[in-house]
């Protein structure tokens, strides 16, 4: 990796942290400010819902924070690292071994077996052979679907398809999982059942940050943050399902942690 500026020293670093980001399309003669201002600190293994109308900006700060594309001002540091001090080599290996990405559209090559389409992030990484196989495996039985690894996506649902994405998104065991409405093209139970996968994701330590329109699927997390024109409008805390009930008080889901 090239030289990095560390953010400043923190207990326990952030995984994402945004300053101040902006990003301005120019369509001819007209400007779209997509974002205009966000700041945003995640912290390790927190599961993060971004909700927010269309055109909110949502899916344009998740391909910042995924290294897809680059704000127009601010600063964005990745685990401590200033995305910006990277060169194309070592962010493409960031994206291959840090994020795990899943799109609403599952992105899955048809004619090739759920197994195949789970080996690739790993044959890019350069893993080979039995290694990679067996990794492979090991990521489509976390999602329930070890007995579906010789099957082609068109032999199965869309919430498998879906599982077997979240399974090419974790081969790698990056830290961080991004998702941009994972849940779109799903009915409500294939919906719940990737959730509840994100959750047992989640639950093992990895930070998740999904974009979602529906509050069904928000429920799952544990701080909802809420776009709107580009700016953050809410920000809080709340009990996801499936938690244990909190001990104290009964509310669940008015804890504000405040807008950064
Ligand atoms: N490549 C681009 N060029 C120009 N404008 C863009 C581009 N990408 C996004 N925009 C504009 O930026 C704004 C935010 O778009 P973004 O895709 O982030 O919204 P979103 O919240 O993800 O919406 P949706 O819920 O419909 O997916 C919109 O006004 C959109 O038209
Ligand atoms: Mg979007």
């Amino acid at each position: 990796m090239s030289a990095v500026a560390p953010s400043p020293a923190r207990d326990g670093r952030p995984v994402i942290e945004l300053r101040r980001i902006t990003k301005t399309y120019s369509r001819g003669e007209a400007e779209v400010h997509a974002l205009r201002g966000v700041s945003l600190v995640v912290e390790r293994g927190d599961l993060v819902a971004i909700m927010g109308a269309s055109g909110s900006g949502k899916s344009t700060l998740m391909n910042i924070i995924g290294c897809l594309d680059v704000p127009s001002r601010g600063h964005f540091f990745l685990d401590g690292v200033d995305v910006r001090t990277l060169d194309e080599e070592s962010l493409a290996r960031v994206r291959n071994r840090k994020i795990g990405f899943v799109f609403q559209s599952f992105n899955l090559i048809a004619r090739t077996t759920a197994l195949s389409n789970v080996e690739l992030p790993l044959a890019y990484a350069g893993v080979r052979g039995e290694e990679r196989r067996k990794r492979a495996l090991d990521a489509l039985a976390a999602v329930g679907l070890a007995d579906r690894a010789g099957h082609v996506p068109s032999e199965m649902s869309g919430g498998q398809q879906q599982r077997v994405a979240v399974a090419r998104a974790i081969v790698t065991n990056p830290s961080l999982v991004l998702a941009d409405e994972p849940t779109g093209n799903l009915d409500s139970a294939s919906s719940n059942e990737v959730m509840g996968i994100f959750s047992d994701i989640n639950a093992e330590g990895r930070t998740v940050v999904l974009i979602t329109h529906e509050d069904d699927v928000a429920r799952f997390a544990k701080r909802v943050v809420r776009l709107r024109d580009g700016n953050i409008v809410d920000d809080r805390r709340v009990t996801p399902v499936g938690a244990p009930p909190p001990r104290f008080g009964t509310a669940t889901r008015d804890v504000a942690v405040g807008a950064p």
